[in-house]
């Protein structure tokens, strides 16, 4: 792979040190066209762009999204963002007994069952803010549990939780696995036959490249006869070009989860985004990142700043937490000489993509140690 010139798609990286995939991935000259293309064909064709160019643009997404994870495209829902997947899918089934996440997710998956009365959510703790261990979720899974539903790469200091075993541990006790996997999807090789999950949510933003307005949705082929979602809309009807209000006849695969018209400018962006990660592919995209991470790890470690990351490289992703007193206030200054990371509570987030290079590495670190000694 030719890194030099995956970097020369962004042209972001050509006037700011951006270290900040985590919150959004860089716009890409192929996304901006693709968005172009959706304004000209809808300039072009009007309304009848949609059943003769668009709805096809919808389904190549699903099928690269299918691709990226080792699904079939039948398998594969688009929704406009990862909440709203949660909302259909934890519309299915019965509306009682617990969900078990982990206190380190990203909020809104816990969100998603807190909002319903029949629901008690269970939060695995972590001892050190990095991790949380299997043996953490081990008391909380029970008869009653209707999801284990967590992340595959936490936003809160890029440790990969060990999906496959959190499937077993579910499966053991009747438990189904919902992974929340927006932080690792496009840069974590990722087969989900293999993690074993049931159901599996990401999206556009980050690593995918390809902005807001998209999530994708995977349910294993085997539940779709299974799951009846009790939210409803007329593209998850298996005929709707039919307009039959009179009877709600779902799709038989994955698509019985979408619900109302797509975001289209987005699916074109996202569509585009995909493009650059299949023809990377992840493997490499992982090989380029984990270099990267590595270089970061070392250098801000060895001046003797406090990480909120794992030591051990395969199990952190492409994001490295700096424990710092006055996170916002150290962005910002880094923000002032163009170096564009972010914060969450106590933490400074750096999150390396395969586009940066080590001397962008190098000039964050000679920056942080000026801006926010450790
Ligand atoms: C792990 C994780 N899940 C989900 C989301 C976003 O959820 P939604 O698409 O509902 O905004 C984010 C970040 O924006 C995230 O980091």
């Amino acid at each position: 792979m030719d890194w030099a010139l995956a970097r020369s798609e962004f042209p972001t990286l050509q006037r700011k040190t951006y270290l900040n995939t985590c919150s959004l991935g860089a716009l890409s000259r192929r996304s901006r066209a693709a968005v172009n293309r959706f304004l000209d064909l809808w300039e072009e064709h009007g309304a009848s762009a949609w059943y003769r160019i668009w709805l096809g643009e919808v389904q190549a997404t699903r099928e690269k999204v299918a691709r990226v994870i080792g699904a079939e495209p039948g398998e594969v829902a688009i929704l406009p963002n990862v909440s709203s997947a949660l909302a259909v899918l934890g519309s299915c089934g019965p509306q009682a007994g617990n969900v078990v996440s982990a206190q380190m997710d990203f909020p809104t998956i816990p969100y998603a069952w807190m909002a319903k009365p029949g629901f008690e959510v269970r939060l695995a703790k972590s001892p050190d803010g990095v991790r949380t261990p299997l043996e953490a979720y081990e008391p909380l899974v029970d008869g009653e549990t209707r999801w284990v539903a967590t992340s595959h790469v936490f936003y809160t200091s890029g440790a990969i939780q060990d999906a496959a075993a959190l499937s077993r541990l579910a499966h053991k006790r009747g438990a189904r696995v919902l992974l929340d996997a927006y932080q690792a999807t496009g840069q974590l090789p990722t087969n989900v036959r293999e993690l074993g999950v049931d159901a599996y949510v990401t999206g556009g933003l980050k690593w995918l490249l390809g902005g807001p307005g998209v999530a994708f949705l995977y349910v294993r082929r085997e539940l779709h006869a299974e799951l009846h979602p009790a939210l409803a809309g007329w593209f998850g009807h298996q005929d709707q070009f039919a307009f039959d209000s009179a009877s709600f006849r779902p799709h038989l695969n994955a698509r019985k989860f979408e619900m109302g018209t797509p975001a289209t400018a987005a699916v074109y962006a996202a569509s585009a985004g995909l493009d650059l990660i299949l023809e990377a592919t992840p493997e490499a995209i992982r090989r380029r990142t984990n270099a990267l991470v590595r270089d970061l790890y070392e250098r801000l470690r060895d001046v003797g700043y406090d990480l909120a990351t794992p030591e051990d490289e395969r199990e952190r992703a492409g994001i490295v937490m700096v424990r710092l007193a006055d996170p916002a206030a150290a962005v910002k200054a880094l923000a002032a000489e163009g170096i564009i990371v972010d914060h969450r509570p106590g933490r400074v987030r750096v999150s390396p993509y395969f586009y940066n290079t080590e001397l962008e590495v190098e000039r964050f670190v000679d920056a942080i140690r000026r801006v926010a000694p450790p």
